[in-house]
């Protein structure tokens, strides 16, 4: 079931953003990494339980873990490290352009507020659940780390009326942004997609960008199969795809250009293969890089 409520780190919604923290976090560690994030393994330690025993305990108690598996985990991590290496890129792209207000819907465990390079005068707004923004501060503040950036949190529903929240925080509609939307998507039904689309346009200013992961629905079949998993190894599938809408959604550069954005989306599996990690084929393997891609779309 859906949740139409709130959570923590730990539940429904939440708990996704722990699942791509320990993946980027195990990504870190393989030898030659695609990307690093040093804070993904301490929000996982902080968290403890299965999600510490990842990176503290003994790695054959955890070798079953799905997130260590060969035809689900491995994949998996080289799909969060390609898709951090490429937001990381996107943003720096946009600051390189002189934008210096950043806006992370659904931020989750994103520590790119204490993690990239910003110029002096950058501003990162976190969007997400309170107590989702609340764990990553207090994590990061008890392991004595201090963002790179002025960061804002605004903890909201992104379901309701985050704009007036927004810009109660600070945010100027007037200056160009780059916008994340990573990760959130198919958690949105359609039609709060296109929404939170319109909320986005109407507060974008001349030279702002917007890097989106769109991802196009599961075969039918393979998702029944999938919300059928729960008595299966692999279980946790189940619990996942019972929270996704995989219905289509609107593609964000058609519906971008639409508006008079313009931009390009590259697929996840031609990413993977840029980066010498190609993704395994499918149906033997991990399904995602064939339906997942990365947009960037500009405001002229
Ligand atoms: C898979 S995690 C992605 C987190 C982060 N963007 C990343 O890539 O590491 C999904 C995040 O979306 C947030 N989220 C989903 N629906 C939301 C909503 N309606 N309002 C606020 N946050 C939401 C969850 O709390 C969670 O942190």
């Amino acid at each position: 079931m859906r949740d139409q409520g709130s959570w923590d780190i730990k539940t429904s919604v939440g708990s996704t953003a722990l699942f791509v923290a320990a993946a980027r976090g195990l990504a870190a560690r393989r030898p030659d990494p695609i990307a690093v994030d040093r804070f993904a393994e301490v929000f996982c330690v902080a968290a403890g339980d299965e999600w510490a025993a990842l990176f503290t305990g003994d790695p054959a108690a955890t070798a079953e873990h799905p997130l260590r598996s060969a035809d689900f985990g491995i994949p998996f991590q080289n799909f969060q490290a390609a898709r951090t290496r490429w937001f990381d890129d996107y943003c720096a792209a946009a600051v390189a352009t002189g934008v210096r207000q950043i806006v992370i819907l659904a931020a989750g465990l994103d520590a790119r507020a204490y993690r990239l390079p910003w110029p002096a005068g950058t501003t990162v707004y976190e969007l997400d659940q309170p107590l989702v923004l609340e764990f990553k501060r207090s994590v990061l503040a008890a392991h004595g780390d201090r963002p790179v950036a002025r960061r804002r949190e605004v903890p909201v529903d992104l379901r309701t009326d985050w704009p007036a929240a927004l810009r109660a925080a600070g945010f100027d509609p007037t200056a160009p942004t780059a916008w994340l939307v990573e990760g959130l998507l198919i958690y949105l039904s359609p039609a709060e997609q296109d929404v939170l689309y319109e909320r986005i346009e109407s507060l974008s200013a001349p030279g702002s960008f917007v890097g989106v992961e769109q991802m196009d629905p599961i075969d039918p079949e393979v998702y029944r199969a999938m919300l059928e998993a729960q008595d299966q190894p692999g279980g946790d599938q189940a619990a996942w795809a019972s929270l996704i809408h995989n219905e289509p959604h609107s593609e964000a550069v058609a519906w971008f250009g639409a508006r008079g954005w313009s931009g390009t989306a590259t697929k996840l599996s031609d990413l993977l293969a840029s980066l010498g990690h190609p993704a395994p084929e499918v149906p033997a393997g991990f399904l995602m890089p064939g339906l997942v891609s990365l947009v960037t779309v500009a405001k002229g």
